[in-house]
């Protein structure tokens, strides 16, 4: 039996950090709405030109990095983002040029914020199959490009970043199960309903803009990943006290404290970064998972559960030894 493992994690975020603070002066809000709402106090937005496929690449270097793995070693490169820096080539391609692993399979999976668990889960049958022996996983994203700033029910929710993860075949697990979930019947409450095929619109940004019914997709959200960890758990034939930590998409906090309230876990067992980064969709999850193990706060050994769920609806996990 071949498991995947992680054997390193890479992170990167833009330069700018936008307080709430400054995005009173932009649109009527307030530091305490914001805060008491959804638990962000800041995000960072990428800089005028500054793409997907740069933070994804700097994200992969540090991982690369960190695993003493050289770029040309890998043979996979699955990257989730929805926000590639062109249509084609995929953001994988672009990255996988950059980085030097020319050759090896490379391809972007868009499951909106459940990108990064998507790509994961991919990687890892890849990895348990035995055609891939060494895999990059990157979750990518700079969703602040489909903000419209003048609409406070979204502006203040989201911010730029991206995560990565090295995979490696092992004897030993490694990770132990993965799920993976969609319902298209959701798709009108969050969602840029505009596109290559479907056209764009004579309005600003060409129509590219963040929909979304907030409430809505709170209720499905804490439903659904109550549902989803509970299926994870058995799916990898353990109970709520195996899990160490909670590693799960940085939305908004009171999503999160529900679904650790449903796994039993104390909040300092649960990796928070929504504070800091905001929600970053593809990038949120790997985002949280290299500062919890470059803060010394996740050890070898431990065991994670990761999920997220986003636009589609989406919905996906893993549960793995580190
Ligand atoms: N500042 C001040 N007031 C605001 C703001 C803002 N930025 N945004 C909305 N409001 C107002 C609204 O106009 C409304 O006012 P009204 O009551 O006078 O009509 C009121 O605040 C809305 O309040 P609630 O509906 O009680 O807000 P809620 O507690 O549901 O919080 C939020 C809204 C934060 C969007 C929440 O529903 C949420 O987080 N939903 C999940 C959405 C999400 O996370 N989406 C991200 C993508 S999916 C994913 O990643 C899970």
């Amino acid at each position: 039996q071949i498991y995947s493992r992680i054997i390193a994690t890479g992170s990167a975020l833009p330069e700018r950090a936008v307080s709430n603070a400054d995005l009173e002066k932009i649109v009527d809000t307030s530091d305490e709405w914001i805060r008491t709402r959804t638990g962000i106090r800041q995000r960072h937005i990428a800089a005028d030109g500054e793409t997907t496929g740069d933070l994804a690449f700097l994200a992969a270097q540090r991982a690369l990095e960190a695993a003493g793995v050289k770029a040309a070693e890998l043979d996979l490169i699955v990257l989730g983002t929805t926000t590639p820096d062109i249509i084609f080539p995929s953001t994988a391609c672009l990255v996988q040029q950059r980085l030097g692993a020319n050759g090896c399979a490379a391809f972007d999976v868009n499951a909106a914020c459940s990108g990064f668990m998507y790509a994961l889960g991919i990687a890892d049958k890849f990895i348990k199959s035995g055609q891939s022996k060494k895999a990059l996983v990157i979750g990518a994203e700079t969703l602040t490009r489909m903000i419209d700033w003048n609409e406070r029910e979204t502006c203040v929710l989201f911010g730029d970043g991206a995560g990565a993860v090295v995979l490696e075949g092992s004897s030993e697990p490694g990770i132990h199960a993965t799920c993976m979930h969609a319902d298209g019947g959701y798709k009108e409450l969050l969602w840029n309903p505009v596109g290559v095929s479907a056209g764009f619109r004579d309005e600003p940004n060409h129509g590219v803009r963040i929909k979304m019914a907030g409430r809505e997709v709170f209720k499905v959200a804490v439903k659904t990943l109550d549902s989803l960890v509970g299926e994870t758990l058995e799916a990898a034939g353990m109970h709520e006290a195996d899990i160490d930590w909670l590693i799960p998409h940085q939305a908004n906090l009171r999503i999160i404290e529900a679904t650790a309230k449903r796994l039993q876990m104390p909040m300092d067992r649960v990796i928070v970064t929504v504070d800091q980064h905001a929600n970053t969709s593809s990038g949120s999850v790997p985002l949280a998972l290299d500062y919890a193990v470059r803060s010394g706060k996740v050890q070898r050994g431990q065991n994670l559960l990761l999920e997220a769920f986003g636009g589609g609806f989406t919905w996906a996990s893993a549960l793995l030894r580190y």
